[in-house]
C-alpha cells in the first residue's frame, strides 16, 4: 500500500477534528487494556500510530518515570499531538514510519498501538521493525478493530480507499511469530458502552465482536 496515500488520508482527517472522534470511540477499550497493564515506574513505551497522541499521553502517566513516544506518518496528526500536548507529562511526538524506526535496538520496554497496524505499507517490515527496537523480555499491545471474525468491519477498506491488511484472530498470531515474537496470545476487548437498543444491526455486531488485543513479548 502507498504510504501517500495513507498520509493523504489521515492528513485530512486530522483536518477535519476526527482525531477526536478517535480518541471518543477508542477512548474506552484503551483505558480498560493500559489499567491493566501494571506498567512499572520508569518504563519506555513506543505508541504506533498515535493520532493525537491521546494514548501516548495515557501511557505516560501510568507511573513514576514513565516515558511514551508516539509515532505518526500523519504530519497534521503529529501537529495535533503537539498543541495537545502538557508540558507535566512525559511525553513525545514523533513523525516517522512503522517500517523504519528511527530507534536504536531494544530501546524500549513496551510497545502499545490502537488500530493503527493494518494501515502498515509493510506489515512484515513494520512488525520486524517492532520486534527490534523492543528489549529482550519486553511486551507489545496491538489493539485492532479491523480482523475477520469481526464481520461487520469487512466493508472498511472500500469506504475508506486504502487497502488494509485483513487477517483473522490466527493470521495475526502468526505475523508476530514470523516477525521473532514469543507466546503470542489474541483476546477480545468488549467497549463498556453498549450501542443504544435501536443503533443499525452493524453497530451491535461490531460491538459484540471487540477490539481484537494481539499480546506479544520478545525472547
Ligand atoms: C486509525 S488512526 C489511530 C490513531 C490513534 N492510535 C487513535 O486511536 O486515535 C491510525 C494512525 O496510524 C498512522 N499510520 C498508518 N500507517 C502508518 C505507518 N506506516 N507509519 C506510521 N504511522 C502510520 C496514521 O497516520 C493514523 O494517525
Amino acid at each position: 500500500m502507498s504510504q501517500e496515500k495513507v498520509v493523504e488520508t489521515f492528513d485530512r482527517w486530522a483536518d477535519a477534528g476526527e482525531d477526536a472522534r478517535m480518541e471518543e470511540g477508542h477512548g474506552d477499550v484503551v483505558r480498560q487494556v493500559i489499567e491493566a497493564l501494571d506498567i512499572a515506574a520508569g518504563e519506555r513505551i513506543l505508541d504506533l500510530g498515535c493520532g493525537n497522541g491521546w494514548a501516548t499521553r495515557m501511557l505516560a502517566q501510568t507511573n513514576a518515570g514513565v516515558q511514551a513516544i508516539g509515532v505518526d506518518a500523519s504530519p497534521k496528526m503529529i501537529a495535533r499531538a503537539d498543541e495537545l500536548h502538557s508540558f507535566t507529562i512525559r511525553a513525545r511526538y514523533d513523525w516517522g514510519s512503522f517500517e523504519n524506526l528511527e530507534f536504536k535496538d531494544a530501546e524500549f520496554d513496551r510497545i502499545f498501538s490502537m488500530e493503527a497496524l493494518y494501515y502498515a505499507t509493510d506489515l512484515e517490515k513494520a512488525l520486524s521493525e517492532a520486534c527490534r527496537v523492543l528489549k529482550p523480555g519486553g511486551n507489545a499491545h496491538i489493539l485492532i478493530d479491523y480482523y475477520e471474525e469481526s464481520s461487520t468491519t469487512e466493508t472498511w477498506d472500500a469506504s475508506i480507499g486504502l487497502d488494509l491488511h485483513r487477517k483473522n484472530e490466527a493470521g495475526w498470531r502468526a505475523a508476530f511469530e514470523a516477525a521473532g515474537f514469543n507466546d503470542v496470545a489474541t483476546k477480545r476487548v468488549i467497549d463498556s458502552r453498549a450501542p443504544a437498543p435501536d443503533a443499525h444491526a452493524d453497530k451491535h455486531a461490531l460491538h459484540a465482536a471487540g477490539t481484537l488485543h494481539i499480546h506479544a513479548k520478545k525472547g
